[in-house]
């Protein structure tokens, strides 16, 4: 059986109520800045596109936008919408970076590089990147700041939301060493239990700042979110701008 180490495996286990579960993350700020980095033009390359939620309404803004995701399941979602077949989409593991290039715009949002499961998987991936990006072009990445406070001995448990007819909890496992964070979000409703698996390997911003250096780029910008607002010691999460040195 598929399992977290499967490239496929997020994708595949939350494709069918993926859209519907994130409907309230609103792709606004986030397209608005990235089209604001494609003005010279050229073309923007989303690792992990997933369903398309920030990759349409980009190139409803005319960027060319290509994608990579390793879940055909995802894909078929985003193929799904209207423009969808329009996007250009490698299925293969982002941390390989399958195409070729260049892109002026590689991005990787919504906390996806910490789907890399070790230090080496996303270093792997910043160097791909790195051989993808044109002179002068961006590598925007989207990333929480660990909060290891939430856990106590290891664990986690949280109620995300009680209706009059089901019940949704996340069970959570903290490995401190491994940096990893392992979860499940169970569905309690009138059909059943339903599970939906997460496994994720967290990187505090420094050590993102290493991988990016030694993949030969630098951080030029680091912001608080997609607004641009100044990135502090209080920052639950960070926007991270690199670039060729
Ligand atoms: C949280 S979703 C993000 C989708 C999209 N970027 C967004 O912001 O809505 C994570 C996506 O990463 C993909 N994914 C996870 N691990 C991957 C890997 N190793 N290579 C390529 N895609 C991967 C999943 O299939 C899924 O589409």
């Amino acid at each position: 059986m598929a399992g977290f180490d499967d490239a496929a495996f997020y994708g595949d286990r939350w494709a069918a109520v993926y859209d519907q579960r994130f409907a309230g993350r609103d792709p606004v700020a986030a397209v608005d800045f990235l089209a604001g980095l494609m003005n010279g033009g050229g073309r923007a390359l989303e690792l992990a596109i997933g369903t398309g939620r920030v990759a349409l309404p980009l190139a409803a803004r005319d960027v060319m936008v290509h994608g990579i995701d390793a879940s055909q399941a995802m894909v078929d979602r985003l193929r799904a919408k209207p423009g969808g077949d329009a996007i250009r989409v490698t299925i293969g593991d982002m941390a390989e970076v399958g195409v070729t290039g260049p892109y002026r715009l590689v991005y990787l949002i919504f906390n996806t590089l910490f789907g890399l499961l070790s230090h080496d998987k996303q270093a792997q991936c910043f160097g791909n990147v790195a051989r993808v990006l044109e002179p002068g072009g961006f590598f925007v990445i989207e990333c929480f700041v660990p909060d290891t406070t939430r856990f106590h001995r290891g664990q986690a448990a949280a109620v995300q939301e009680v209706t009059e007819d089901s019940a949704v909890l996340e069970l959570s496992r903290h490995d401190a060493a491994a940096q990893r964070v392992t979860t499940q979000v169970i569905t309690f409703d009138q059909q059943g239990i339903h599970m939906r698996p997460v496994a994720i390997r967290y990187s505090w911003p420094a050590e993102l700042d290493l991988m990016a250096g030694q993949a030969g780029l630098k951080l030029r910008d680091r912001y608080d979110g997609w607004d641009r607002q100044p990135f502090n010691s209080a920052s639950p999460g960070h926007v991270s701008v690199c670039q060729p040195r």
